[in-house]
């Protein structure tokens, strides 16, 4: 954390993680750390005679036998002397000069280089075919064995019809026993061969293409997992997995046919030249036969690509019709909405089934048009040879006709293969086309791992600020101006939809194409970064996921370092721990996905720990208690002073009952403020806010009021 911060980096020790069978921090995990916060980070093994030309770099982080580490700040020539600083030692102390015997001691030989890359963006190539092929390409050493194992089965496969010419040539017209002999054994010796490379081919090309595979496959969620939110608001699940699924296709094109094809060409390279030696005319057969076949599927490429991509349209609606109601099953179910579902699914289904049927149709012709060509490309040179046969006078005829027979097969099939290629292209260059649709979307990478990381204290100011959706006309932030200090309780109330959200989304830097500024502890949101920030918050939304898994876990959220005991102190100051050790098994409760086995009241209480288990400086509750029923509502109220304790939080709610306590209050109004103000000022003061509470404390009026204290303001803002 030291030499982060040598380089402006702010280093988290919640987000180290230690490899799975360390004990100690090692070199590796320690650069992983730093290269996941935005630093250049190596773990290298160095000699002294490395250390002694470190003169004016930044400092190098070496570490020792015992699992401690000190960092070299510096180098003597002069004096033969490295020199370290313990960070254990206060910052202001002179660097300790270490000679090599004494750091032969105690030193692993290990050191992790750093740079900091402020601004910097993972550079990610975009996803397209070339990118596809590059990883392939990382395989080289693999596929140039492959390469090799098929060559040499492409020269194995000659042999045998070149025996089995000489046998008829030889055996049958010398009636040699010997040489039929000697001819079987070079064939099983041949075929076992065969049969080993065969092996070794398909095993390395299946290892291949897992390794490509689980490549892709990290990749691809990572990516996702950099979209801005907005992507995921403004597109169904379905769409998106259906879509970026389709790299599969792409995949297991490149690893499967392409490679096969590939592989097949080079048993073309060896074998064309033969079959010309055998008998050039019945060569030339093939070879026109193929080119023409080629030929037509070419001729057919456009139409089905056309029809394609209706197939991959109505394939995408379809997907996300099937996503939509999964996800919405609990309001399907509840509003009886099977039929119209169903109807919407059927139609869905129809269409994709359409335009399967006109892809199917269309396809069929090439392959109608060809199979007679193919036909003749065997049964033809079969009866050309055997009229050749019948005009030749040498008698060597035969032999070679059936070699020639034997291996124009496995020339044909490359050739008409490659044809078929073209065909497979169409759909892996959509396939490409859906996923990259998804996966090259810009991404939040440039905030994600650049930027500061300060510690926040959490004071927040809007400067100004001016914010409209994309593809909306009416701004939904009109000059936001104000500021808090840290430790504020701050309300936002407004009607809905006068921009309350949309402030704790600016906040969160999840829309960051406003003008104006947004800051924190005076430092620009922009220039902060954006996983620090996030992680710095605890948010609260109104519906809060919870995942599969223990209670425990879902507080904890996989957080590196925390335990139980975290859990519990989260768990209390959120109110839940009452509830939680009720349950059956307590903290180890397992939760379903959507959390049918708690109540509502319940899950916010949770969803409140987990987003306090960090104890963050800041706290966004975006109508947290909204959809609560009165009881749990003054439960969690009950708990929010306590909880706003040492903090800065931001409350959004409709209910100005549980903003009362709040320090100061910023009203809304279509996206301006219109106060801002504690509670008892804007009664007398800001008439949308008198109208809100009077709307909302009518019944109060009439029963006589439970807030006793209140009576008089009411009397007073009425
Ligand atoms: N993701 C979005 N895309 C486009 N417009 C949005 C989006 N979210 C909110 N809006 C619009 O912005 C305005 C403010 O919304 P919001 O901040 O959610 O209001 P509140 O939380 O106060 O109810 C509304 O007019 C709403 O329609
Ligand atoms: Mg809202």
């Amino acid at each position: 954390m030291m030499a982060g911060r040598y380089y402006g980096m702010e280093l988290d020790p919640g987000e180290y993680r230690l490899e799975a069978g360390e004990k100690t921090p090692s070199a590796a995990s320690l650069s992983a750390w730093a290269q996941n916060s935005g630093m250049w980070a190596r773990a290298v093994r160095l000699r002294w005679r490395h250390l002694m030309s470190f003169k004016n770099t930044g400092p190098v982080v070496l570490l020792f036998t015992d699992g401690t580490a000190g960092m070299l700040v510096g180098a003597n020539t002069e004096h033969k002397v490295v020199l370290l600083k313990d960070p254990r030692m206060p910052e202001a102390e002179a660097p300790l000069p270490v000679d090599e015997m004494r750091l032969a001691d105690v030193w692993t030989g290990e050191a992790i280089l750093l740079r900091a890359q402020r601004g910097y963006a993972e550079k990610d190539p975009p996803f397209s075919l070339g990118w596809l092929f590059g990883l392939v390409l990382q395989e080289r050493k693999s596929l140039r064995d492959i390469g090799i194992a098929s060559l040499a089965i492409s020269f194995l496969t000659i042999a045998p019809p070149m025996l089995v010419m000489t046998v008829v040539d030889k055996v049958m017209s010398h009636h040699s026993y010997s040489t039929l002999t000697l001819i079987s054994t070079i064939l099983a010796i041949a075929i076992l061969y065969e049969t080993l490379l065969g092996y070794a081919r398909r095993l390395i090309i299946l290892v291949v293409g897992t390794r490509i595979d689980t490549k892709l496959s990290l990749h691809v969620f990572g990516r996702l997992m950099r979209l801005p939110l907005d992507y995921f608001e403004r597109h169904p699940a379905g769409e998106t997995m259906y879509k970026v699924s389709q790299l599969n296709v792409v995949r297991q094109f490149i690893t499967g046919k392409l490679l096969t094809t590939f592989l097949d060409m080079i048993t073309l390279c060896v074998l064309l030249p033969f079959l010309f030696w055998l008998n050039a005319t019945l060569a030339w057969v093939v070879l026109v036969c193929a080119t023409v076949i080629a030929l037509i599927v070419i001729a057919y490429l456009r139409p089905i690509r056309t029809v394609y991509a209706r197939v991959l349209t109505a394939e995408t609606l379809k997907s996300a019709a099937l996503g939509e109601t999964i996800v919405g099953m609990k309001t399907v179910k509840s509003l009886a909405l099977e039929p119209q579902r169903k109807a919407l699914w059927d139609e869905r289904v129809a269409e994709t089934g359409r335009w399967r049927l006109a892809l199917g149709r269309i396809s069929n012709w090439p392959q109608t048009l060809v199979t007679p060509l193919e036909r003749f490309m065997y049964v033809g040179v079969i009866m050309l040879g055997a009229y050749l046969a019948l005009t030749d006078n040498s008698g060597y005829m035969i032999g070679s006709l059936f070699a020639f027979m034997m291996l124009s097969q496995r020339v044909s099939q490359p050739l008409v293969g490659m044809a078929r290629l073209l065909e497979d292209w169409e759909e892996v260059a959509g396939g490409m086309a859906q996923a990259a649709s998804v996966l090259n979307r810009p991404l939040e990478a440039d905030a994600a791992s650049g930027g500061l990381r300060p510690k926040f204290a959490g004071a927040i100011e809007f400067q100004d600020v001016v914010f409209t959706y994309p593809g909306t006309k009416i701004p939904a932030l009109d000059r936001v101006s104000f500021s808090v200090p840290a430790g504020t309780m701050l309300g936002l109330v407004g009607p809905s939809g006068s921009g309350k959200s949309t402030i704790t989304r600016l906040l969160q830097g999840i829309n960051r194409e406003y003008s104006g500024f947004v800051k924190i502890d005076g430092a620009d949101l922009r220039e902060i970064n954006l996983r620090h920030l996030r992680s710095s918050f605890g948010v609260v939304l109104q519906e809060n996921f919870l995942f599969r898994g223990s209670i425990r876990e879902n507080i904890l959220a996989g957080r590196p370092g925390l335990t139980l005991e975290d859990a519990i102190r989260a768990a209390r100051l959120a109110g839940a721990e009452e509830f939680i050790e009720r349950m059956p098994n307590g903290y180890e409760t397992y939760i379903e996905e959507g959390s049918p086995n708690l109540s509502g009241g319940q899950r916010q209480r949770l969803a409140i720990a987990r987003a306090l288990i960090t104890d963050p400086r800041l706290m966004i509750l975006d109508e947290a208690t909204s959809a609560l029923d009165p009881e749990s509502e003054a439960l969690v109220n009950a708990n929010l002073l306590r909880i706003a304790r040492g903090r800065t939080m931001v409350i959004v709610s409709h209910r100005l009952s549980s903003l009362v306590d709040c320090d100061q209050i910023l009203v809304m109004e279509k996206g301006k403020v219109a106060d801002f103000a504690p509670h008892h000022v804007l009664l007398e003061r800001c008439a949308v806010y008198r109208r809100l509470w009077s709307q909302q404390n009518r019944h109060m009026e009439n029963q006589g009021p439970r807030h006793a204290a209140l009576a008089p303001t009411l009397a007073q803002g009425d």
